[in-house]
């Protein structure tokens, strides 16, 4: 088989070839009937998380907490927050993930801590005391009346302004997120010696890496300018063009990083706010000696409105969303940097509601038909776990679970971000505002974080799906009346962990063998160039992964060539191969697959590939894959 890859020589790393399941310690499992789920949970649940296939496992933050940002707000990095368990679980947590061969990642949240923490309460405590620099303060501006007004025009990430007054010292403090997340000054040597401190702590405890919260944040414009208005609309700007991937971050990257070398140890930086890639793979590129791989949000900000606000309305397609995944797929591989795939997390709204293309596709709740549901949750797994990166699964989208009900009303929302928000549109619009307000509810039924915050769902037992484990929910001190600390989905009975572990038709026995899959042809799909095939189509995407092989660098390659198709939209679609010119002679290469290649994974049986007609029969939501690997 001929092959047109000009590809540069591949390195080869670990964690590239691994897989990893992000586990939202609150909701996944609760085992003494508080209503929260907890380390002990988690352990109970190592061999269905083994049984996925998976090789890494991230807990979003353990740490202890006040919770006003569900632990993204640690007041002590080295103990545990109660609910969640001891030190000893955590112990036992990594034995059991190291005994079944799977790695253990850490959040770390260091951009800001809690204002509990004792660092912030001695920093604010006196202008003198020696925390104080540990943080960052500045003298207020004032206004015509003499009154103190914030430094400048920041917008936190949570809403009003970012800097809160300390009315004892009359200074303000800085805080990118809530005004109890204040930001640490890692420009302080100190601050930074401590949380490399914080790092070799829990490495040395067994721990195998780190995702390591809005890294891009920690270096901000020494002069800290006003924002440009971008959004004449609101008071507070965005001032992310100061504060993300400012002037020292590389140089405290390279701290960090080479602590992390000394471990081989795992690392994904969370870099919101960055649309150049070229700026991400100053992080990732594979000699820099800084991170493993980074998540950018370009592809999920895909439904927010630029420079406005994310509660708007702002439907996509799929044109946009094959330009944005080929332009980082590209990227990365061309300039040997690496990607992070995901299109969930405790962050974003669920990918089967957000992300397909369901028949009312302009309306919103937009909703695949129930019976198709399995169907895009497979099609979704085929999408991203085959794309050149490390794929990460979130809690639930391996059960294929959606977004909350259209039921759901402010009461039931959780998150400071919406609950911030809400209060933020009330006040804007007083007068009860009907039609704002039910569009705002609507887009957080869409978009919301809480919508990825509901309970695992393990089986059909009433009335908590097995989140809160039987025993403990009948034998509690109130009869088993707590309640989980957010709201179950009400489709559990049917959408739950029991009855799919095991069938192989099901979401999870798809995802396992689309794993397979990756690991099996892993030269093609971890190493392999990644080409897209008709940009244009409004429905299909499909993409070719290749690379030669040979034994050139002593690598050994098993070279081949894979075509990836996939129907997002829930009808049936007439997909005409493009002719041997198109897409630089893309068009002949995925002929030259389809004809002579072999199905590796489909959600359907007997795939419709008709190229003596130029053409493939997709069903609603299918996917499918093709191989031809080098020499058949
Ligand atoms: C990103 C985390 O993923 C998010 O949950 C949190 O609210 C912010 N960083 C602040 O830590």
């Amino acid at each position: 088989m001929a092959s047109t890859s000009t590809a540069p020589p591949i390195k080869r790393a670990w964690w590239k070839e691994s897989s990893v399941y992000q586990i939202y310690p609150a909701s996944f499992k609760d085992s003494n009937g508080d209503g929260i789920g907890d380390i002990p949970g988690i352990i109970s649940e190592l061999d269905y998380i083994k049984n996925l296939g998976v090789d890494i496992v991230w807990l979003s933050p353990i740490l202890q907490s006040p919770q006003v940002d569900m632990g993204y707000d640690i007041s002590n990095y080295y103990e545990i927050h109660p609910p969640y368990g001891t030190l000893r679980d955590v112990d036992a947590l990594i034995e059991g993930l190291h005994a079944r061969g799977l790695k253990y990642v850490m959040d770390l949240v260091t951009n800001h801590t809690s204002d509990q923490h004792e660092w912030f309460k001695q920093a604010i405590s006196s202008p003198q005391n020696p925390y104080r620099n540990w943080y960052i303060w500045k003298k207020p501006k004032y206004d015509a009346d003499g009154t103190p007004q914030p430094p400048n025009n920041w917008r936190s990430h949570f809403g009003g302004s970012a800097w809160t007054l300390d009315p004892q010292s009359n200074e303000y403090y800085l805080h990118l997120y809530a005004k109890e997340q204040p930001d640490l000054n890692w420009d302080n040597p100190d601050v930074r010696a401590e949380v490399h401190r914080i790092v070799r702590h829990w490495l040395d405890k067994g721990v195998d890496g780190f995702r390591i919260d809005v890294i891009n944040f920690i270096s901000k414009d020494p002069a800290f300018p006003d924002a440009p208005i971008t959004d004449p609309s609101q008071k507070w700007q965005d001032g992310s063009k100061y504060y993300a991937c400012g002037p020292k971050l590389h140089d405290y990257l390279r701290e960090l990083g080479s602590i992390l070398k000394e471990y081989d140890a795992f690392s994904v930086g969370e870099m919101p706010c960055v649309s150049d890639p070229a700026e991400i793979l100053k992080a990732v590129g594979f000699d820099r000696g800084e991170l493993s791989m980074v998540f950018h949000f370009e592809i999920m900000d895909i439904d927010h409105p630029p420079n406005a606000d994310k509660y708007l309305p702002y439907p996509f397609t799929l044109p946009t969303l094959k330009r944005l995944v080929s332009k980082w797929q590209t990227f990365m591989h061309d300039n040997s940097g690496w990607n992070a795939l995901y299109i969930e997390n405790h962050d974003q709204g669920r990918s089967i509601s957000r992300l397909t293309l369901p028949h009312n596709n302009t309306t919103t709740p937009r909703t695949i038909t129930p019976h198709h549901r399995t169907l895009a949750g497979q099609m979704l797994a085929t999408f991203l776990a085959l794309q050149s990166g490390t794929p990460f699964i979130y809690q639930g989208q391996e059960l294929g679970m959606i977004n909350v009900s259209p039921h759901w009303t402010i009461h039931d929302f959780r998150d400071i971000e919406i609950l911030n928000h809400w209060q933020e549109l009330c006040e804007r619009y007083p007068n009860d505002n009907n039609v704002v307000q039910e569009r705002a509810l609507r887009e957080y039924r869409l978009k919301s974080r809480d919508n990825a915050r509901t309970p695992m769902q393990w089986d059909a037992s009433e009335p908590w799906a097995g989140f809160i484990m039987p025993a403990t929910a009948a034998t509690n001190e109130s009869g088993g009346g707590v309640k989980p600390w957010i709201g179950i989905h009400e489709d559990y009975k049917e959408w739950n962990a029991a009855r799919q572990v095991g069938d192989e038709k099901s979401v999870y026995g798809y995802w396992k063998r689309v794993l397979g899959v990756r690991k099996a042809w892993g030269d093609i799909f971890v190493y392999g160039d990644y080409g897209l095939v008709d940009g244009g189509d409004e429905r299909v995407f499909v993409y070719k992964r290749e690379i030669r092989g040979g034994d050139g660098d002593g690598q050994g390659v098993r070279g081949g060539i894979a075509v990836v198709v996939l129907n997002f939209w829930e009808g049936e679609v007439e997909w005409v191969v493009p002719g041997d010119e198109d897409d630089n002679g893309m068009g002949e290469a995925v002929r030259r697959v389809l004809e002579g290649g072999k199905v590796v994974l489909g959600n359907y049986e007997g795939q419709r590939i008709e190229t003596g007609k130029g053409k493939v029969v997709l069903r609603p939501l299918e996917a499918f894959v093709v191989v031809l690997a080098e020499g058949e």
